[in-house]
């Protein structure tokens, strides 16, 4: 089948490369020519495991390729498959400037029957105006459809190569046969919908997980007063199949380019219909604080902290990924500095973006674990990367001026701290 990708962003980019692994003949375009010149060169733009040697070698078979122009990429392709950002407006609506560009650039290069799918994650109604937009600009065929993606980063090869099901949101039964079609070489639980409702699961289904994740935080903040474990609660609660054992892992709260961005628009999208979705607000607002527990410990700690030299282990929102978008090491390590400490901070690979994207000065950026941590008065570790897992408490200590270690991720057993003099405060687990 013939594709062209719109926006080469993390699930245009992916999606594109899969398809052209599953044996279709792709072509991504993005409006961004460094981006496509390093993709044509074989060069992933993002840290994605897995992601570069499929890039490399469907390039290799001609099955995919990259391009600036647009008319180039949708001329002749059966399907057009959206998937440009939609970043957060200032109010938490998304912004829909890039899908509507798109959608006037897709109309002017239609040719023959064409199927328009949506990826990017859109409130309910924006594929029946993208229906609209292409309407107004072409006499050509097409049906609009939307599929929306539930890859995680990180994982996100093999997410899109196994999913869990695959939404087909569409009003047209010529459409859902070539979207079935497309997706035959993937076993996954097919679900057709109509366009809304299809729309609807993906701000569902991440709303739900961010719910999952707050309500875990929120019990493992009550865990800190009562003198339980989180970690045990979480464990037990994981056997009852209605609960599920996934998602319940305690922390600093959920950063990212998804959750935030999708539980804000949809609050927005229910304030416009005059529903408060008190529910989903709660959850935003622990998430936000969740993160301030490790400065709060920090400030029990260090009584003055305005001569103290602070160490951070992990930038980015979570571990497998460079991308620090919605990081809570970005308000943490801001709050600090605003005490006026020192931050020597540490990243197996989103130190470069975290420096880039943070703008402060305060931080020294530090190319070893040990330098992080080294002479500090107190380490924080805010991503569980295996990195960390593997050096023991009793190193960590080795390192430290203050034996004050702050786990934002539950790293470390309690076995592991046993035979060390560490002050140690983690999320949820009796200290
Ligand atoms: C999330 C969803 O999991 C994907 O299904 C979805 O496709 C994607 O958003 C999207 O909308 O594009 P992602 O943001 O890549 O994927 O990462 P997750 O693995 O879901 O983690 C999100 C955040 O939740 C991270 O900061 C992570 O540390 C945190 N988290 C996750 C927890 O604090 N506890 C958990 O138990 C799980």
């Amino acid at each position: 089948m013939k594709i062209a990708v719109v926006g080469v962003g993390y699930v245009g980019l992916v999606s594109g490369v899969c398809f052209s692994e599953l044996g279709h003949q792709v072509v991504c375009v993005d409006k961004v020519a460094e981006k496509i010149e390093r993709l044509q060169a074989g060069e992933a733009p993002i840290y994605e495991l897995g992601l570069q040697p499929l890039i490399v070698d469907n390039l290799d078979q001609g099955r995919l390729s990259f391009t600036t122009n647009t008319a180039d990429a949708v001329q002749g392709a059966e399907l057009v498959i959206i998937a440009v950002g939609t970043p957060s407006l200032p109010n938490g609506q998304a912004n829909l400037s890039y899908i509507e560009q798109a959608a006037v650039d897709i109309a002017e290069s239609l040719s023959g029957y064409t199927v328009v799918v949506t990826k990017s994650t859109v409130p309910v109604g924006t594929n029946e105006k993208i229906r609209e937009i292409i309407a107004a600009r072409t006499r050509e065929e097409f049906d609009v459809a939307s599929v929306p993606e539930f890859l995680r980063e990180g994982t996100a090869v093999m997410d899109t190569m196994n999913p869990d099901r695959i939404i087909i949101g569409t009003d047209s039964v010529r459409a859902a046969d070539k979207l079935v079609q497309l997706h035959e070489r993937l076993t996954a639980n097919i679900v057709i919908t109509d366009i809304r409702s299809a729309e609807m699961i993906k701000y569902a289904s991440n709303a739900f997980l961010a719910t999952k994740i707050s309500f875990i935080n929120e019990i493992a903040n009550i865990c800190e007063k009562v003198g339980a474990d989180v970690t045990q609660v979480a464990h037990g609660m994981g056997f009852d199949k209605r609960i599920g054992s996934s998602f319940l892992k305690a922390g600093i709260g959920y950063g990212g380019s998804c959750f935030p961005k999708d539980t804000q628009a949809l609050i927005q999208i229910a304030g416009q219909m005059d529903y408060d979705f008190k529910l989903l607000k709660s959850v935003v607002e622990v998430n936000r604080d969740q993160r301030f527990n490790v400065v709060r410990k920090l400030d029990l700690l260090l009584e003055n902290m305005e001569d103290a030299v602070i160490g951070i282990w992990g930038l980015s929102f979570k571990p497998e990924t460079d991308d620090v978008r919605d990081a809570p090491a970005v308000e943490i390590i801001s709050a600090l500095l605003e005490r006026g400490v020192r931050v020597k901070a540490y990243d197996p690979v989103a130190a470069d973006n975290f420096r880039k994207q943070f703008g402060k000065d305060g931080v020294e950026y530090c190319s070893e674990a040990a330098d992080a941590a080294r002479e500090c008065d107190a380490l924080c570790i805010l991503t569980e990367w295996s990195e960390f897992q593997h050096i023991s408490p009793a190193q960590i200590e080795s390192w430290l001026k203050r034996p004050y270690l702050i786990d934002g991720r539950n790293i470390y057993t309690e076995e592991q701290l046993a035979e060390t003099g560490l002050v140690y405060y983690s999320v949820g687990r009796p200290g």
